[in-house]
């Protein structure tokens, strides 16, 4: 057996890791292998509380809808932030209240383009990875650009995580992964059934995300977010469905659902996921497996629809109902045991709630 596969498979059975200056070496020569291995501690595990600094932090697509709420929390606490987003979903005033902070920098940059990619990246020490084509119906119109931007993208960013500083790169994977599981609620044991060629990308990347790990030893950590809602979710033919929903009943029309409406989903809170970010952040380490963000709370979209007429106030207008779309998937539901037991990490909005505050950004009256 080789040295390199030796210690690649060292690597691979959780014996030894490698920093960031070891895995620059290793990106540049495997004959420096030999100089470079330290013992990884035996009682590194699941989830370990030492806390690490990391100061600067790249986040991708960070113009959009998830990564503008990640951007808000890592500025406020005072770290070096450099955004690269394209913008052919974000917007820059998603990102605007943080323009002019000495702390804070945004690249318009497509992750597609590896020269750039690993410019941006060289100097950072973690990266949180949002930018996607984050949108199903997207990706069956066009399945190749979605792959190239999703998997490629992905890729580009972990290689260029050899050259560089990063220590710890966190991936916003989806609960798509799973399709259409038979268990109420999905753990990460759940068989992952793509049904989307969004899904697929999804699953392709977490795969990549794994073998860097396995090879290089960079500390992945992969999310799988469920249904996220929030503040600043683009609206238009891709958003989801809360968001479709709102939009009609402020303008005086009924929510329309696909479907019977008895499909269910785990709508989580963008604040919520933030901090599941945040807490994957500072864990010393966890293993680079995905681990489910959710409320493990299903609601059906029949009961979100009622529950935001209610809100609304707007009783007079009863959903109306269309084609099942291509791609839904019929149930979706976190199970959320390993985020808890790994991350520490505890859903703290209710749905109702989250909604209200959601409702109160559109700045019309209502009744909550
Ligand atoms: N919103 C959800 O409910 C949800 C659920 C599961 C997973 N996710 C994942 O979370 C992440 C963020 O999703 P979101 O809802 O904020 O979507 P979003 O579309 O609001 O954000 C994605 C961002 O990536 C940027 N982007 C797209 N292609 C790019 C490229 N080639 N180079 C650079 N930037 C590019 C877009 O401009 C946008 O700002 C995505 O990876 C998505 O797959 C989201």
């Amino acid at each position: 057996m080789s040295l390199s596969h030796l210690l690649q498979l060292l690597t691979k059975v959780g014996f030894i890791s490698f920093n960031c200056c070891e895995r620059k070496a290793f990106g540049r020569s495997r004959l420096l292998f030999k100089n470079l291995l330290f013992i990884r501690h035996n009682s590194q595990s699941e989830g370990d509380a030492m806390p690490r600094s990391y100061s600067r932090i790249v986040i991708t697509g960070g113009a959009g809808f998830i990564g503008s709420h990640i951007v808000d929390r890592i500025v406020e606490e005072s770290r070096e932030v450099v955004v690269i987003d394209d913008l052919s979903q974000g917007r820059l005033e998603n990102i605007s209240g943080h323009l002019n902070k000495k702390n804070f920098k945004f690249i318009k940059a497509d992750i597609r383009d590896l020269a750039k990619v690993e410019e941006i990246v060289k100097d950072a020490d973690a990266i949180f990875h949002e930018a996607a084509i984050a949108s199903v119906t997207k990706s069956f119109e066009d399945p190749i650009y979605t792959n190239d931007v999703n998997v490629s993208g992905t890729l580009n960013l972990l290689k260029a995580c050899l050259n560089s500083n990063v220590e710890k790169f966190i991936y916003a994977s989806s609960c798509a992964v799973y399709g259409d599981a038979e268990a109420p609620h999905q753990s990460e044991e759940t068989q992952t059934l793509p049904k989307s060629p969004y899904a697929a990308s999804k699953i392709a990347a977490e795969n990549y995300c794994k073998t860097y790990n396995r090879l290089y030893g960079l500390e992945v950590i992969i999310l799988r977010y469920f249904n996220v809602y929030g503040p600043r979710e683009s609206y238009g033919p891709y958003s989801g469905a809360i968001t479709k929903f709102i939009d009609r009943l402020m303008g005086g029309e009924p929510p329309v659902i696909h479907g019977d409406g008895e499909q269910t989903r785990d709508f989580v809170e963008v604040s919520d996921v933030v901090e599941a970010n945040m807490l994957a952040l500072e864990r010393s380490s966890v293993l680079s497996e995905p681990i489910n963000i959710g409320t493990g709370i299903a609601t059906s979209i029949k009961d979100l629809a009622n529950l935001l007429i209610d809100i609304t106030g707007r009783k007079h207008l009863k959903p109306a109902f269309d084609q099942p779309r291509t791609g839904d998937i019929r149930h979706s539901c976190a199970d959320i045991s390993k985020a808890r037991r790994v991350l520490g990490y505890e859903p703290k909005i209710p749905l109702r709630e989250g909604l209200v505050k959601l409702l109160k950004d559109y700045g019309e009256p209502f009744r909550c």
